[in-house]
């Protein structure tokens, strides 16, 4: 049942803006022990690069910097503001762009340190393009306004200026750029489980999760 190559537990996640990926995929990971590779991260860290260096911003200068990426310079700050954001969600409409990308998913993916049990990732292309093969696919959303508040209590905490009025702006601007791009549009796929996070708590979500999880791994 788990991946041929290393007996894997693989598990792709994809949704749209600030529905409550990242919280169950880390919460999947740490259950399971599974890698995590939250890949709106990479294009946030090449959305910056771009924001960083106007003049000498090039697919050569990307691919420098994703061959020696480490985990850590995910974990950068700067990377959580709207501004890198946006420009993540315009670089990442470019194909040339999404192949340096998907290289460094598939290793994540499919070749995750020996400790872990396999990995989980998550996205807008991960189940549609990068693991289409996946033992478990979620397609996790929510309603705009309640996914706007959100992410607007998150920026408060940061402590970054934004109105509520501006990351609903955004975050539809997002939704409707990321949905409807020629390259890895975000999309539900018939195969995977949908999980609304607009009513459900996010202990409530992992239940879901780990029910279909357990059931398939016979824990
Ligand atoms: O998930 P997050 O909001 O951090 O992603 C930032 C942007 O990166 C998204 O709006 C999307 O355009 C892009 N992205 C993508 N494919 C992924 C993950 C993120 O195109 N697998």
């Amino acid at each position: 049942m788990r991946n041929k190559k290393r007996n894997l537990i693989t598990v792709a996640i994809d949704s749209p803006a600030a529905a409550g990926a990242g919280t169950q995929a880390k919460l999947i990971s740490k259950h399971y022990n599974l890698f995590y590779l939250d890949t709106g991260k990479i294009y946030r860290y090449i959305g910056l690069l771009k924001l960083n260096n106007k003049k000498v911003f090039s697919y050569q200068l990307i691919e420098r910097k994703i061959n020696k990426i480490k985990i850590s310079d995910l974990k950068n700050k700067k990377l959580l503001s709207n501004d890198v954001a946006i420009s993540a969600s315009k670089i990442a409409k470019n194909k040339k762009i999404r192949d340096i990308v998907h290289r460094f998913q598939q290793l994540c993916a499919y070749s995750p340190p020996k400790k872990f049990n396999g990995s989980v990732l998550d996205g807008r292309d991960i189940i549609t393009v990068q693991m289409k093969d996946a033992m478990f696919k979620f397609y996790i959303t929510a309603n705009l306004s309640v996914r706007a508040k959100r992410r607007f209590d998150e920026y408060k905490s940061l402590k970054k200026k934004i109105t509520y009025k501006e990351v609903l702006k955004s975050l539809k601007n997002r939704d409707n750029s990321d949905k409807n791009r020629k390259y890895g549009p975000l999309k539900k796929t018939k195969d995977s489980v949908l999980i609304n996070t607009s009513k459900l708590s996010k202990k409530a979500c992992f239940k879901r999760i780990r029910a279909v999880m357990d059931k398939k791994l016979n824990y």
